[in-house]
């Protein structure tokens, strides 16, 4: 069943440096997570503890079953280990980027054929992938976050194939205190990509805007 309500529990695939960032900026504003790695839930009990009683700990399959919504935040290279079933229905959040010397090569990626969004789109056929979160380096999502009508206040992108999808994602975003520019459909998120003007960068909903109009291919760079 297609679950595009506001969630109250988040999965994470991944608690790493943007997985937990996010699960703790997700309890700072009332939502429940469930969190996972590769190594099994055992291995999260310190984070759990740190992030208290709307925290707890799973496999990638009941943290995906879990979540009303669900985010992807792992190593590209392992985007096919993500729980395909569980998933059906649900907004699924992709924070991946692509470093091939980390991921190994992606013929399709190099070619700049697909995108990585993209290719975890075609493997969750059944969800509604939205790109985001990809283009602020972990600690500044941690720091960075401001009430909404705060001048300057910085703008991420998002990109989904599902209108609203991308609704879902950015009433988090915006929730976790940053402004929203939608760039669109998916295949539109090389446009803050790695190495691109919008990555990693500071910028408000206007400067984000132009640093996506202005973004060039990596074949064009
Ligand atoms: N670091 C940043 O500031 C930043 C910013 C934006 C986007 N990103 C991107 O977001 C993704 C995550 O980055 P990160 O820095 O958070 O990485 P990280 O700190 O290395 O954490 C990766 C997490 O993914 C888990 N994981 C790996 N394979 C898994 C699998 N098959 N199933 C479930 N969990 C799995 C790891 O678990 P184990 O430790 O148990 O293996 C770990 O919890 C990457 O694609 C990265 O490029 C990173």
């Amino acid at each position: 069943m297609t679950n595009f309500a506001a969630p109250r529990t988040i999965g994470f695939i991944g608690s790493g440096h943007i997985g937990s960032t996010l699960a703790r900026l997700a309890v700072d504003h009332g939502y429940d997570v469930v969190l996972s790695n590769s190594r099994g839930p055992e291995t999260l009990s310190g984070l759990v503890e740190e992030l208290g009683p709307r925290a707890r700990a799973a496999t990638a399959e009941e943290a995906a079953s879990a979540g009303d919504v669900v985010v992807v935040t792992i190593p590209l290279k392992n985007y096919r280990q993500v729980p395909v079933a569980p998933l059906d229905g649900k907004v699924v959040i992709d924070t991946n980027n692509y470093y091939p010397q980390r991921d190994g090569n992606f013929p399709e990626l190099d070619a700049e054929e697909t995108t990585t969004s993209e290719l975890l789109q075609a493997h969750l056929p059944g969800s509604f992938v939205v790109k985001a979160f990809n283009h602020i380096h972990f600690k500044d999502l941690a720091s960075q976050g401001t009430p909404a009508g705060t001048p300057g206040r910085r703008a991420l992108a998002i990109a989904g194939n599902s209108e609203d999808a991308r609704r879902v994602a950015a009433a988090l975003i915006e929730d976790f205190g940053f402004d929203v520019v939608d760039a669109g459909a998916l295949s539109e998120g090389w446009r803050y990509q790695r190495d691109t003007e919008a990555y990693v960068d500071r910028y408000d909903a206007e400067g984000l805007r132009h640093a996506l109009a202005q973004a060039k291919r990596y074949r064009d760079a």
